[in-house]
């Protein structure tokens, strides 16, 4: 998966360390979820949440705000690179690459959060070739759309799909840059991004951007489910923005609440 080439190879080689750490059932980790019920940013950018246990402070880390490696263009090389390793790579090989979160945490919580709700019209941004969300609403799905820049990915995504004709039929991608999507505003129940550059690593501005667009996506009330989130090494501005347009409404963490938090969050 494309960051940047060196955030790739980081990712590739924490995640086979994670990987070959979790393998043992008992080292296997849990992950805890609570509900909030509220979400408070005061004057110095502390970040303050409240759940029905307890109050989680989150106060800015020195530095962090710099944090950018800026905007990701799709290259040709690129294109060239995810090709090979889509033709080159195993199932498994796949499997490996993709945020361990995604099964053993998100997909759980997501499934839980649908089970209840039928004809959902829900959009995920980045999904390279993961399969785990439209896998797990599969049985609340009306429609399923992936954005994503890199074609050869959403290519793998869609042939993997495939393997389920009849989730397929409701799955479609869409190759584009998420900062030039053309959709129709108030067309989503759901939508969801892990580890999508332009929530993660990029400018204040282009965060700023992508949190607009995908309140305008989403229907009211829509929810939007978000994933690694680091209240403390945001740009308070960017955590500002979050909590102006979205409400926090549950937490979810595999080790530590002070690490990468999945939020889901509701639109105002
Ligand atoms: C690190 S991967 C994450 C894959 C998966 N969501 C996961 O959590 O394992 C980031 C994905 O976002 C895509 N991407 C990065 N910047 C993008 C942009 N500006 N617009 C659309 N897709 C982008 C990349 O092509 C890649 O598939």
């Amino acid at each position: 998966m494309t960051i940047s080439p060196w955030l790739t190879s980081l990712a590739r080689r924490s995640r086979r360390a994670l990987s070959a750490a979790t393998s043992s059932p008992e080292l296997r980790p849990s992950y805890t979820t609570s509900a909030v019920s509220s979400a408070t940013v005061d004057k110095d950018g502390c970040i303050k949440l409240h759940t029905s246990s307890e109050k989680l402070i989150y106060r800015p880390k020195a530095g962090s705000s710099q944090f950018s490696v800026g905007r990701l263009v799709f290259t040709e090389t690129m294109r060239l690179g995810h090709e090979e390793q889509m033709r080159e790579s195993t199932r498994k090989e796949l499997l490996k690459y993709e945020s361990p979160e995604l099964r053993k945490m998100i997909a759980p919580i997501l499934k839980g959060w649908a089970s209840a709700k039928a004809n959902l019209d829900v959009l995920e941004l980045g999904p390279a070739y993961t399969t785990a969300i439209p896998e797990a609403l599969s049985e609340n799905l009306r429609s399923y759309q992936a954005v994503d820049f890199s074609q050869p990915y959403l290519q793998k995504q869609q042939e993997i799909l495939q393997e389920n004709p009849a989730l397929a039929a409701l799955c479609h991608m869409t190759v584009s840059d998420i900062y030039d999507l053309n959709k129709a505003k108030a067309s989503c129940d759901l939508i969801f991004a892990s580890c999508h550059p332009p929530l993660v690593s990029s400018s204040i501005n282009d965060k700023c951007a992508v949190l607009d667009k995908i309140h305008a996506l989403l229907r009211a009330g829509g929810t939007f489910a978000l994933f690694p989130w680091y209240f403390s090494e945001q740009p308070q501005a960017v955590n500002r923005h979050l909590l102006q347009l979205f409400q926090v409404k549950q937490i979810a963490y595999q080790h530590d609440w002070r690490a990468r938090l999945f939020l889901i969050l509701e639109k105002r």
